[in-house]
């Protein structure tokens, strides 16, 4: 019998996985700059959470949430995003009391859809994300913007394209839901099952039908711009007067609504122009949901933020032929002859180690010539050979690959040798 990873799903391999760690580290270390503190919270949580937060009439909620009752009962459902956690967390941990507002969070873990799986997919996805609750200042939605595109800045990538707008407070998005309604009431039957239902409930959500996106209703939609009142209007102008001031391009489409329902005001996508990335090109999104804590049960608390999966990410350095300066090879590898040269090696590479380098030997019990090989397959920068002979006069001859240059140290002098040629190198 022979198993297969589940569909929509991928194992990082080594080499693969160096490359997310240095995304990773670079998330991390940008979220220091801007001050956003890590969270982790649960992989799984009570499926109300989702339905209350993400929404009931959602691509995501009606089909592709991984849900399943736990021995206890329960409905139990893997996270398909990680906003609706971060909210109940902060409400459950009373974050809305501490003294510092507003609460600036990351996190980043892997997230669970059941979609159908193609290129940038998949059924479980790393998602990177921040939140920001407890502010209503357009800067911080300037300020969120601003550390997604940095960190795609930071990774090499320019093609990118940052599209936004406004859903509008709650009154605007009555007039523009009544507008919808209108618009779309006298020939819903020509629509699929999926927004029919949404008509009465969330006729936003039909702006989003991936089935019926190219139905000539869809492009005369009524925009929701046209149903901003002043405030909703005047917010997002200050947010674009803070991108275009921190000198980042973007545009306006108005028919941006994306596929969760928490928002209002602040919607925005990130994409990749690249020539061959490929039908989607979503690299990131979010926006702000001020009343999703109210929602969960909190007090009224505004909230921006986003995600960006590091997929998609890995798949737009690709098509933009970016390779990431992930450190390869080893310091130096100890090759040994003999028997007592070997088990001194085994004490040698402890003492390199522990003075920070990174260092291997043989465990093979592989000849010289074998030796050696492996250590050129690691790329190591040092070889440091040690046969009995050597050992028993004290010394070990070191070679520089890079330079084909050879030394010979005392055993006693040797770690700091290297240590300074590797400092140096
Ligand atoms: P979302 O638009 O559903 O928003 O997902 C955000 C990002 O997650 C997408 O732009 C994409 O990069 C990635 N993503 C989504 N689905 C998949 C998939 N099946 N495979 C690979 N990548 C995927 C949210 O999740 C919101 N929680 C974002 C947010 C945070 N809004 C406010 N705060």
């Amino acid at each position: 019998m022979s198993f297969q990873i589940p569909r929509g799903t991928q194992d990082i391999l080594p080499g693969e996985a160096e490359k997310w760690q240095y995304i990773e580290q670079m998330a991390r270390d940008i979220c220091r700059r801007y001050n956003y503190q890590e969270i982790r919270t649960p992989i799984f949580e009570h499926t109300e959470l989702f339905l209350r937060s993400v929404g009931d009439t959602t691509d995501i909620v009606q089909k592709e949430m991984y849900t399943f009752e736990d021995r206890g009962g329960r409905s139990i459902t893997l996270r398909p995003e990680g906003t609706a956690a971060v909210v109940r967390s902060f409400v459950e941990n009373k974050m809305y009391g501490t003294p510092n507002q507003p609460v600036k969070l990351y996190y980043m873990g892997p997230m669970f859809r059941y979609e159908r799986p193609q290129a940038g997919r998949f059924r479980q996805f790393v998602q990177f994300g921040v939140e920001a609750l407890g502010s209503s200042d357009p800067a911080i939605d300037a300020e969120v913007i601003a550390l997604a595109m940095e960190l795609y800045h930071s990774l090499g990538l320019k093609k990118l394209k940052l599209v936004m707008n406004s859903l509008g407070d709650a009154p605007s998005r009555k007039a523009h839901r009544q507008a919808l309604i209108d618009h779309f009431k006298g020939r819903i039957s020509e629509f699929c099952e999926d927004c029919q239902s949404r008509l009465e409930k969330n006729p936003m959500r039909i702006l989003d039908c991936k089935k019926d996106r190219d139905h000539e209703l869809m492009e005369t939609a009524p925009s929701i711009l046209d149903y901003l009142n002043d405030e909703s209007r005047l917010y997002f102008e200050k947010v674009q007067l803070y991108l275009t001031k921190l000198g980042i391009a973007f545009e306006v489409d108005p028919r941006l609504v994306r596929g969760l329902d928490y928002y209002n005001h602040t919607a925005f996508e990130i994409m990749s122009e690249a020539e061959g990335f490929g039908a989607i090109t979503t690299l990131c999104g979010g926006g702000r949901y001020n009343g999703l804590v109210q929602e969960i049960g909190g007090p009224e608390t505004p909230g921006i933020g986003f995600a960006l999966s590091i997929e998609r990410l890995l798949a737009a350095l690709a098509a933009e032929g970016i390779t990431l300066p992930v450190a390869q090879g080893i310091d130096c590898f100890i090759v040994a002859l003999g028997e007592k040269a070997k088990d001194e090696s085994v004490i040698l590479v402890n003492k390199l180690r522990q003075s920070g380098m990174k260092v291997e030997r043989d465990y093979q019990d592989r000849k010289v010539k074998a030796q050696l090989k492996a250590a050129d397959r690691l790329e190591s920068a040092y070889v440091a050979i040690l046969g009995d002979d050597e050992l028993e006069k004290q010394v070990i001859a070191i070679k520089n690959m890079a330079t084909g240059e050879q030394t010979e140290v005392s055993l006693h002098s040797f770690v700091q040798y290297m240590k300074t040629a590797v400092e140096s190198k």
